[in-house]
């Protein structure tokens, strides 16, 4: 047997009242808790202590260039960190507490760590009750990205927090079921309000945005960003999401593509297969099918898709072939966006 020790994971705290008051006291000591949100879990930090968010980049290995999103329990909080204007006030009005991130001048209270150094800062009110609830107890902003290593998938339950970040700093993870939405926040950069820009498509609709708006969204140029170099336009990097089986991505991929697929490769389709279809595929090719959706919703899709990838890329596959989702409607673009990423080389 190996001498080593056996690495103890962070514990999982259910959501009850004793627990969260537990986890309150530890963010405000400046310690990290794994929180569950609407979007993704994250892992959170009071956004106002350098020293604690200085852990958050540590545990997930990430660079201090890329920016971290501050979460407030209500959007009557957001002059305590940032510089609103009118249209940020109308799509918070509109869309907090939910899926979407906004970035704002920041005011000298949040720490240069927190926002890489930008005058702007990114901050969202979460939809899920009982992150907000922590929030409010905790007393203060708190600073959370995805809960996973840098560039792997991101978690959508609290064991995949757990799984992914044993060995560091992080010592507790508030369960709050698994992620409703499954894809990380909207990012809008409303610094110009007249020309407000989508940072990252995302768990809402641009085009909910664009109508509460009454403007476009620009789209940012999608230059290839890579880690290491210093990020204009942060958030952006062209691989992210990443299994560490090779992901292939596909425009169209359906039940008869699988049956010609090497023997060790997956499929993970976007829809259940017809009964029929299912009843007559060859021996062996079923185990190898995987899928996004039972009826085909878009919103299914993205709550299965980075718990279906999680579960591929620990089966030992050669490859996982995947298929884009076609049209550019509702969430189509946040899941195309995470697949293309998941897939880039690097
Ligand atoms: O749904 C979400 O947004 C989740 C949950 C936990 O809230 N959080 C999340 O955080 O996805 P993260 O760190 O994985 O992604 C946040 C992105 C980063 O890629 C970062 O570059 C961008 O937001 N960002 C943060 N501050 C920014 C700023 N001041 N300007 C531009 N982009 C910023
Ligand atoms: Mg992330």
């Amino acid at each position: 047997m190996s001498s080593e020790p056996l690495l103890q994971g962070p514990r999982i705290f259910r959501p009850t009242t004793a627990n969260l008051a537990r986890l309150a006291a530890l963010l405000r000591r400046g310690e990290l808790v794994g929180v569950p949100s609407e979007t993704v879990y994250g892992l959170a930090a009071d956004a106002l202590n350098p020293a604690a968010c200085a852990k958050i980049f540590a545990a997930k290995g990430r660079p201090t260039t890329d920016p971290l999103i501050v979460h407030l329990a209500s959007a009557a909080d957001l002059d305590r960190v940032a510089r609103s204007n009118p249209a940020a006030l109308a799509l918070a009005a509109a869309f907090w507490p939910g899926p979407l991130t906004l970035v704002l001048p920041k005011l000298a209270v949040v720490p240069d760590l927190v926002s890489a150094g930008l005058p702007t800062v990114a901050v969202r009110v979460p939809a899920h009750p009982v992150f907000r609830r922590l929030i409010r107890l905790a007393g203060r902003p708190l600073a959370a990205p995805s809960a996973n290593s840098f560039g792997y998938i991101s978690p959508t339950s609290a064991a995949h927090v757990r799984d992914g970040l044993t060995g560091t700093s992080l010592r507790a993870v508030l369960d709050g079921g698994e992620c409703l939405v499954g894809l990380e926040s909207t990012i809008v950069d409303l610094t110009d309000p007249a020309k407000a820009r989508l940072l990252r498509p995302g768990g809402l609709d641009a085009a909910a945005i664009e109508r509460v708006l009454g403007q476009k969204l620009v789209r940012p140029h999608r230059k290839t960003i890579s880690v290491g170099v210093a990020a204009p336009a942060p958030g952006m990097l062209s691989r992210h999401y990443s299994p560490r089986t090779p992901l292939v991505l596909h425009k169209r991929l359906d039940v008869r593509d699988a049956v010609k697929l090497a023997s060790n490769d997956a499929c993970l389709l976007l829809r259940k297969p017809a009964p029929a279809d299912l009843r007559h595929l060859p021996p062996g090719t079923l185990r190898r099918l995987r899928w996004l959706s039972e009826r085909g919703e878009l919103t299914e899709m993205a709550k299965n898709l980075f718990a279906t990838l999680r579960v591929l890329d620990g089966e030992g596959w050669t490859r996982i072939h995947a298929a884009q989702v076609p049209g550019g409607e509702g969430l189509a673009p946040a899941i195309n966006d995470r697949l293309k990423r998941a897939a880039a080389k690097g």
